[in-house]
């Protein structure tokens, strides 16, 4: 985490209020209008709560594509943007429709994508994550990361024959995780995305899920105590926000040993950014069983389940089984994929473009007299802007303000392969002015009177 004190600048800064009141809005008029009518027949508007327009700007966020290439996205009504923001949720590491993946999957759908027999490259794609991760001996697969984590939260219990979970982070939407909420309902609050609702999840799963917190071993060692032997699983994604401290993942890892719970490493989003692989493998710390999904294949539905053969072969003891899982073109997608990011060095390229985008945000906060905090990797970077309660707001301003300049731009800046020198110069430029009219509003206390619609949501929030 770097924290940035900005000093104070005079110069400019009239000038710059005025840009904002001269500046034409973008008209992406017709995303709305299908936004609000999506709200009434799909509940909760969108299959993720991350792509809610909500989560970015209420009432003004174009909230559709019909088009995407690269780090390019047209809406509905033919605005262009740059994508400075989650870049399809972590989802497209290479960037949208990348012509290498997109090839292999167009010639896959042309041989057929699904038939009675199985596809063979389900066993190649198994056999490079275990070369990729020497400590795995087997794989399963699945399509969603949150489904995923799922399968490997059984294959945990059915291996040791517990039922409790120690867990830290977000892991999806399932039954397990979200029973932690029926104990005390903020359990999670702490692990990502506040005020995740548990209705619908059985009483009897309670307790069986306990929260412990990232670099706090004393938090591990309390919910591991909590479990007893009924420990099945301890499940944590190995970085986040930030680096584990010198000695936190081994002490995890020791644990794990310790009350032969099944440790499993959540890689859905830390997976494939600084190394080909795992991040774990960077920090020598090898668990029994990593989850990869999203970056995994570039955005087509993919997730993969690899593992010690002991925990595993459970997988013979419980069922776990479903048609779509078995189509083909989530493992070419996959194989292309990772061939491309090991042949041209994606991880180096999106660690370089992720410092380059935290330099900005650092020099012009510092210039401009703004007060913001940097966390997470290079490659996933995300900038707060450090004023208390005023932060949201301040954030929905930036996100306005860069959505006029032709960016869509959140808190987030997820790096992918497609984003270039040009895209973040235009950015740097945009960041200048931007940067200036939130400081402007910081010290005339007049944000709220600046946004054109409401406040974005910072968590889970029932529509209205
Ligand atoms: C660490 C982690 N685990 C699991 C998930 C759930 O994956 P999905 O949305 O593909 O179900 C996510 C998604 O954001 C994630 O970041």
């Amino acid at each position: 985490m770097r924290k940035v004190l900005g000093a104070k600048c005079e110069t400019e800064s009239e000038a710059f209020r005025t840009v904002i009141k001269e500046k034409p809005v973008i008209d992406c008029r017709t995303g709305i209008a299908l936004y609000r009518k999506a709200k009434n027949i799909i509940p909760g508007g969108t299959q993720l709560l991350s792509k809610r327009p909500e989560m970015f700007l209420p009432d003004q966020w174009p909230a559709y594509y019909s088009k995407c290439k690269g780090v390019e996205v047209t809406d509905l009504d033919g605005n262009e943007f740059i994508d400075m923001s989650i870049c399809g949720v972590v989802a497209c590491i290479l960037g949208y429709a990348d012509p290498d993946v997109d090839s292999a999957v167009k010639s896959a759908i042309d041989r057929g994508s699904m038939s009675t027999l199985n596809c063979p490259e389900e066993v190649e794609l198994a056999e490079l994550l275990c070369e990729l991760h020497p400590w795995a001996a087997m794989v399963r697969y699945a399509r969603g990361g949150g489904e995923a984590m799922s399968v490997a939260v059984r294959l945990a219990r059915a291996a040791t024959g517990r039922d409790n979970v120690a867990f830290c982070g977000y892991h999806g939407w399932h039954d397990w995780y979200l029973s932690s909420n029926l104990s005390d309902d903020r359990n999670l609050d702490g692990q990502l995305l506040p005020g995740l609702s548990p209705a619908g999840i059985p009483r009897s799963l309670n307790a069986t899920a306990i929260p412990f917190h990232f670099n706090q071993p004393e938090t591990l060692k309390d919910a591991a105590a909590q479990c007893g032997k009924n420990l099945a699983a301890i499940v944590m994604e190995p970085v986040r926000h930030s680096e584990p401290e010198e000695g936190f993942l081994q002490y995890v890892r020791e644990i794990a040993d310790r009350t032969g719970a099944v440790l499993i490493f959540d890689e859905v989003t830390s997976g494939w950014r600084m190394n080909t692989g795992g991040i774990h493998l960077i920090h020598g710390v090898s668990p029994d069983i990593a989850v990869f999904a999203k970056g995994l294949s570039n955005g087509y539905p993919m997730a993969a389940i690899i593992g010690i053969r002991s925990v595993m072969e459970a997988a013979q003891r419980t069922f776990i089984s479903s048609t779509c899982w078995t189509e083909k073109i989530g493992p070419v997608a996959a194989l292309a994929a990772i061939k491309k990011m090991i042949s041209q060095n994606v991880p180096g390229h999106l660690n370089e473009t992720g410092n380059m985008v935290r330099d900005i945000w650092a020099r012009v906060s510092e210039e401009c007299g703004l007060n913001i905090i940097i966390h997470g990797i290079p490659p996933l970077s995300i900038v707060s802007f450090d004023y208390g309660e005023k932060s949201q707001m301040l954030h929905t301003l930036f996100t306005q303000e860069m959505l006029n300049r032709g960016f869509l731009a959140s808190k987030a800046f997820y790096a992918t392969y497609a984003h270039e020198n040009e895209h973040i110069v235009a950015y740097e430029q945009a960041i200048r002015e931007v940067f200036r009219i939130i400081a402007g509003a910081v010290e005339d206390n007049n944000a709220e009177q600046l946004l054109k619609g409401p406040v974005s949501h910072g968590g889970f929030k029932r529509l209205a």
